[in-house]
């Protein structure tokens, strides 16, 4: 079949093994011959960056789920979760909770907690210097946004161990294929997470000062807009929400980082010679593998989409995927993008997304990859490969599922 009968044929429903591997080809002839493309399920597939950016910008773009999830997770707890969770409302609620929850990311708080995540990294590596083998994804990448993520919830440390599993199995049930027994997994998590933190805000209600850790869950608790407060539900859902959003993204930023510095070596040698390089390769990184590969809107008014002689009118009430990581290697935005180039200037990645939804968590992700990848890179001059290097293979997320090295 030839590239553009490829692209014609895509159907984002029934994608297989070899795109979950490696994404980028497809995302490469759909971006050339139908880069506004409708599966055939009428949603439309985003793979040009003005197009990404246009439907993440518009006001006209709407991100509320309640009808579009009700057929996929029934009245479950899945269901009020994601119907719950900012990223997935429109205003004024979505503002609402963004405001409450802005109190914790400012760059005062942020700085607060660059030297603990100094602190964490140092640690993990201390533990990991005696070794002569691990796991870069498993032993390293996802213990850090855990434990910063835990700290901002107030999660005591005999339950954080169960933080990735919940992630996990919450996101694996939005991927566009679900198995009924993964589904009543992400079901059961929400439940269980939900419980927990519900015993938290319990305690912390009664305990509103004192407490050094839980900022985030405080200002949640007992933050106001326009002297409204959170309901119960509210308050759980953008908790466990928090986990979800920070968690999985910063450990594949990590993992995925020093997976690219191990195939390219020369770039590998660069940033080892210049550690300055650290910022510009991060945005590199994010560029290259952006751990949200695929976001969605739907329009709420007609709308062009599509180049120059070739626009493409997508009728009010359209769902569309805006396929961050084919937008991130477009060669319209970005020279040679398919190469690595850890000093690239001009970066205008849009990993964190852009518009209203932006990233909240895009400066403390940041912190946590310069760190994290920086001192890595320092603690082990000989790391090597040692063994296969495997994406987990979920459609919307890039991450690996484990990435074995040797140290000595
Ligand atoms: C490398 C790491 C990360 C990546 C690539 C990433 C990516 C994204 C993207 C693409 C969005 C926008 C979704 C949309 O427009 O529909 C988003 C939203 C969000 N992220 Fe992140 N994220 C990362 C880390 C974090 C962290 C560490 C936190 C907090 C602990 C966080 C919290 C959030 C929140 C609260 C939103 C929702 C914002 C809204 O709807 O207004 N993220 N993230």
């Amino acid at each position: 079949m030839s590239g553009k009968d490829m692209a014609l044929a895509f159907d984002y429903q029934k994608i297989d093994q070899a795109y979950l591997d490696d994404p980028f080809p497809t995302y490469a002839s759909l971006r050339e011959h139908d880069p506004v493309h409708q599966n055939p399920d009428g949603t439309y597939f985003l793979t040009r960056y003005e197009d990404v950016v246009l439907a993440m910008r518009h006001p006209a773009m709407s991100s509320d789920k309640t009808v579009d999830f009700k057929p996929r997770f029934g009245d479950g707890p899945l269901y009020t979760h994601h119907t719950t969770s900012l990223v997935f409302n429109d205003d004024p609620y979505h503002s609402r909770v963004r405001k409450l929850m802005s109190e914790a990311f400012t760059p005062r708080k942020m700085a607060e907690l660059d030297p603990i995540i100094d602190q964490i990294v140092d640690g993990l590596l201390d533990r990991l210097g005696g070794e002569g083998e691990f796991d870069v994804l498993r032993d390293f990448a996802l213990a850090l946004p855990t434990e910063i993520i835990a700290d901002m919830l107030g999660v005591p440390e005999e339950h954080r161990h169960k933080m990735h599993n919940y992630s996990t199995l919450i996101l694996g049930a939005l991927d566009p294929i679900v198995s009924d027994e993964k589904m009543q997994a992400g079901h059961d998590a929400v439940e269980e997470f939900g419980a927990l933190l519900e015993e938290l805000i319990a305690k912390r209600r009664e305990q509103p000062t004192g407490a050094e850790m839980g900022e985030v869950l405080a200002s949640l608790i007992f933050g106001e807009v326009e002297g409204e407060r959170l309901s119960p539900v509210e308050l759980v859902q953008n908790c466990i929400f928090l986990l979800n959003a920070g968690h999985e993204t910063t450990a594949n930023l990590v993992a995925n980082g020093v997976g690219i510095l191990l195939d390219f070596p020369d770039q590998m040698d660069r940033l080892r010679e210049d550690p300055s390089l650290i910022k510009t390769a991060v945005e590199e990184f994010l560029r290259f593998q952006s751990p949200l590969q695929v976001g969605n809107r739907k329009a709420l008014e007609e709308i062009e989409m599509g180049p120059e002689g070739r626009k493409v009118l997508i009728p009010a009430g359209t769902f569309l995927h805006t396929c961050i990581g084919a937008a991130n290697r477009d060669p319209e935005i970005f020279d040679d993008p398919e190469t690595v180039d850890i000093g690239r200037k001009p970066n205008p990645q849009i990993a964190f997304g852009i518009g209203k939804h932006i990233c909240m968590g895009n400066t403390l992700g940041r912190i946590e990859g310069h760190t994290a990848i920086g001192k890595f890179v320092k603690k082990f001059p000989k790391l090597r490969l040692n063994g296969e290097k495997r994406f987990h293979g979920r459609a919307r997320f890039r991450g690996l599922a484990q990435l074995p090295v040797a140290v000595n």
